[in-house]
C-alpha cells in the first residue's frame, strides 16, 4: 500500500484558490474591476496577476485595499484602456512601464512584470521586461512575493513559488536568496517592520544574513532611509520595530545617540493617546525620537534623512525647547512669562516637549500655552490705540503686548479692564 502523501506534497496536488477570500475580503467594486481587467488582458493575449502585499494579507485575513497588479506584457497600454472603461485618472511612467488609476475611493498600481539586476549594492534596480516568475524573485521576502492569477481560466489561482504560504502558517521572515539584502539594504528595515507587525520570527539564515549586511544601511541615500522611518511611523506601534532595531543594532546607523527602549515605548504610547482620534504625525514621533540627542546631534539626523523645512524646524524647536523646561518647571512662574518662553516655538514641538518631559509642572505649562495662552489676545487694536492718540510705530507693539500680559495674568478680563490699564501707563508716561 502507499504511503499517505505528506501535507506538502498534497498542498502542490490540491491548487490553493483565492476567488472566494477575493471575494469576501475586498469591495465588489475592486473585484468587479480585477475580473474586467483580467478579461482584457486575455483579450490582448496578456496575463494578469495580483501580487505583494493583498496576497499576503488576503491569506492572513487582514483589510488591505491597495491593489498592486502586474502585468506579463505591457502595463501602461492595458491600464489606459481600463481608465477609459471606469472614467478613472490615470498616471504613468511609461520609462518604468508603470501606471496607476484612480477612482471613486480607489487605487490600483500597474506594474509590467519585471526583472531586477543592481549595478551597485543601494544603488536603484536596473530594469528590464520579465515573466511573472523573474518579477516575484526580485522581492523582499516569500511572503511578499505570492501572486494570485486573474484569468478568466485561473481566477483566484495562488502562485506561490517561493513558500510563502507555508511561511506565513510558519509565522517567518524569509528572504528568497542569500544576496537580498546585498541588492537592497532598505529590506533590512522592511523585515523589522513585518516581522512586529505580524508578530512573525525572522528565519534564521535570513537573521544571519540581516546581521551580517546591516553595514551596508550606510549605502542606502538619506531620502530612502527617511522613507523607511515614515513606514515604520505608520505602523499601529512603531516603538515595537524601533525596540528590534535597536536590540539588533539598526536604529544607530539612523544615527549613533539614537535609542529606543521603556522611556520612548512610553512616550510613544502617550502620543498616540493625546492624538487620537488620529495616529501621531511623521514629526511628533521623530521629535520623540530625537528629544534625548543633543542640539548638534538633532542637526546631524536632520541633514543625514534630508528632513523636509517642516519637520527640521519641530526637531530643532524641541531642542530648544529641551533647554527650557527647567525654567518651566519653577513653581513661581506668571502665564505670561510661560507665553514669553513658548511663542514662536512650533505647536508640534511643544506637544513632542509636553509628552516627553518629566515634569508634571512644565507639562501643565505647555498644555494650557498649547489649549489657551497662545490665544489669548486683547480686546484692544493697533486702530483703538491709534484712535486714543498713540503715535503708530513701536510704541503701539510695545502697548498691546503689555495688554497681552495684563490679559494673560488675569489683570485685564474686559475691553473696560483694558481701556482703564492704558489710561493708568498714558498718565504715568505723561
Ligand atoms: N517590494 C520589494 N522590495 C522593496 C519594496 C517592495 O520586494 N524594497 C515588493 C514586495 O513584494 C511588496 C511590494 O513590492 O509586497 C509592494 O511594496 P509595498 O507597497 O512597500 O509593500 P506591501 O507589501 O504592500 O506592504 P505594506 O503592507 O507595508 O504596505
Amino acid at each position: 500500500m502507499k504511503p499517505p502523501p505528506t501535507y506538502a506534497i498534497m498542498r502542490e496536488m490540491i491548487e490553493t484558490n483565492l476567488a472566494s477570500k477575493l471575494k469576501d475580503g475586498l469591495p465588489a467594486e475592486l473585484v468587479g474591476f480585477m475580473q474586467t481587467a483580467g478579461e482584457l488582458a486575455a483579450g490582448r493575449g496578456q496575463s494578469l496577476y495580483l501580487v505583494g502585499g493583498m496576497v499576503r494579507d488576503l491569506l492572513l485575513g487582514k483589510p488591505n485595499l491597495d491593489l498592486d497588479l502586474v502585468v506579463e506584457g505591457d502595463a501602461v497600454e492595458l491600464a489606459r484602456e481600463l481608465a477609459g472603461l471606469k472614467a478613472a485618472r490615470i498616471t504613468t511612467h511609461p520609462r518604468f512601464r508603470t501606471a496607476k488609476l484612480t477612482w471613486a475611493s480607489f487605487s490600483v498600481d500597474f506594474t509590467s512584470a519585471r526583472s531586477e539586476s543592481y549595478a551597485r549594492p543601494g544603488a536603484l534596480p536596473t530594469v528590464e521586461p520579465g515573466s511573472l516568475e523573474s518579477d516575484l524573485f526580485r522581492r523582499d521576502f516569500t511572503i511578499n512575493a505570492m501572486a494570485v492569477s486573474l484569468d478568466a481560466s485561473r481566477y483566484g489561482a495562488l502562485i506561490d513559488h517561493y513558500g510563502g504560504q507555508s511561511d506565513l502558517e510558519q509565522r517567518l521572515i524569509r528572504v528568497l536568496h542569500e544576496r537580498s539584502f546585498v541588492d537592497d539594504a532598505t529590506r533590512i528595515w522592511r523585515g523589522l517592520r513585518y516581522e512586529q507587525r505580524l508578530d512573525f520570527h525572522l528565519e534564521e539564515a535570513t537573521l544571519n544574513w540581516l546581521k551580517r549586511d546591516i553595514p551596508r544601511l550606510d549605502t542606502i541615500s538619506g531620502d530612502r532611509l527617511r522613507y523607511e522611518l515614515e513606514c515604520v511611523f505608520r505602523e499601529a506601534q512603531p516603538e515595537k520595530t524601533l525596540c528590534r532595531a535597536d536590540e539588533l543594532g539598526v536604529l544607530t546607523k539612523l544615527h549613533p545617540a539614537l535609542a529606543a527602549d521603556g522611556w520612548l515605548v512610553d512616550r510613544f504610547r502617550l502620543a498616540r493617546r493625546l492624538s487620537l482620534p488620529h495616529p501621531p504625525s511623521f514629526a511628533l514621533y521623530l521629535a520623540l525620537l530625537a528629544y534625548r540627542l543633543s542640539g548638534e546631534e538633532c542637526g546631524e539626523l536632520t541633514s543625514s534623512l534630508k528632513l523636509s523645512k517642516p519637520v527640521a524646524r519641530i526637531v530643532r524647536d524641541t531642542a530648544t525647547l529641551k533647554a527650557k523646561i527647567k525654567t518651566l518647571s519653577y513653581p513661581e512662574i506668571k502665564p505670561s512669562y510661560v507665553y514669553r518662553l513658548l511663542h514662536g516655538l512650533s505647536p508640534s514641538a511643544i506637544v513632542a516637549g509636553s509628552i516627553a518631559t518629566a515634569s508634571p509642572v512644565a507639562r501643565q505649562r505647555m498644555e494650557s500655552y498649547l489649549h489657551k495662552l497662545r490665544y489669548v489676545k486683547p480686546a484692544l487694536n493697533g486702530s483703538d490705540l491709534i484712535g486714543v492718540g498713540i503715535t503708530p510705530g513701536p510704541r503701539v507693539k510695545e502697548l498691546l503686548e503689555r495688554l497681552r500680559e495684563a490679559r494673560l495674568n488675569g489683570k485685564a478680563v474686559s475691553r473696560q479692564d483694558e481701556e482703564v490699564l492704558l489710561k493708568e501707563w498714558l498718565s504715568e508716561t505723561t
